[in-house]
């Protein structure tokens, strides 16, 4: 399979493949691939002539200089990976930083409201601007007809449907339900950072989730987070950073249910220094 590693070269070979009716998917990615990242690459496929992966671990998202720096780079797997679902419909771009960057690595400003100032925008200063700025960046550059998020990232999901429509891009945003481990822990880059009893501790997360949604038919909200913030009390393994149930369309936080409204309930926490995120649709 060919990697291309400049943007001229992928952007000769997309020119080189267009005909009538040609459609174009595009995954982005971090790389250290998983199966929750090759069923976005099927759902691409399905839909789309040829597919673009890109791997990229892009600096401006993150606000640790030691979460960058511990973040899984694997290209040589990442690549097998990839060959077993197709070795002639994905292309893949894995570019430096000067591809993308050239000399300058910072952030563009953006303005995403309220969707910003919560969760990820609040324990993460600065991440949605570094998300913005390279999804936008590879969508001009890729210029695909649709491109696919995870719902495990669903904050991340809603702002890149708000930059696409501020910026007037021309392309479909599709968003894909999360996939999980085994013990229901979502699949994440990230997950290969734990050890065995993390791993087996982390199913703690979904397992929430899922009684949350239960809870929701018969318990007031402040109610809910009380039995939350217990559960994590009692667990010396974890460090919550927060969970939080949010208007689907707003992401604002709701202190009651009202009657044709849609939530989904989100938790993000640390696990021997590795941070996990998560969320469920209430409805
Ligand atoms: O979700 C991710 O892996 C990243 O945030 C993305 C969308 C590839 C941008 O770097």
């Amino acid at each position: 399979m060919l990697v291309y590693k400049t943007k001229v070269d992928l952007v000769n070979r997309i020119n080189n493949l267009m005909q009538p009716d040609f459609s174009l998917g595009f995954v982005p990615t971090m790389g250290a691939l998983h199966q929750g990242h090759l069923s976005l690459v099927k759902s691409a496929l399905s839909n789309n002539n040829f597919v673009v992966v890109s791997i990229f671990v892009n600096p401006t998202q993150f606000n640790s200089t030691s979460d960058l720096s511990k973040y899984p780079r694997s290209l040589a797997q990442d690549i097998k990976i990839l060959e077993t679902v197709s070795k002639d419909k994905i292309l893949i771009y894995a570019p430096e930083i000067e591809d993308l960057y050239g000399s300058k690595v910072k952030s563009e400003s953006f303005n995403f409201r309220e969707l910003e100032s919560t969760m990820e925008g609040n324990s993460r200063p600065g991440h949605f601007d570094g998300v913005g700025t390279i999804v936008k960046r590879l969508l001009q550059i890729v210029n695909p007809n649709t491109a696919y998020f995870g719902e495990k990232d669903f904050q991340q999901l809603l702002i890149i449907k708000k930059m696409v429509e501020a910026e007037g891009l021309q392309v479909k945003i599709i968003g894909c339900p999360t996939e999980r481990e085994p013990n229901g822990l979502a699949m994440s880059s990230r997950n290969s950072r734990l050890s065995p009893e993390e791993y087996h501790e982390s199913a703690m997360i979904y397992e929430i989730l899922k009684t949350v949604k239960q809870k929701l038919n018969s318990d007031g909200i402040p109610s809910i987070y009380d039995w939350v913030l217990k559960r994590f009390n009692n667990n010396p393994l974890f460090e919550l950073d927060y969970f939080q149930i949010s208007d689907i369309e707003s992401l604002v936080p709701v202190k009651e249910k009202l009657p044709n409204k849609k939530y989904r309930a989100f938790i993000a926490a640390y696990i021997g220094g590795v941070r996990l995120i998560d969320n469920i649709d209430l409805n």
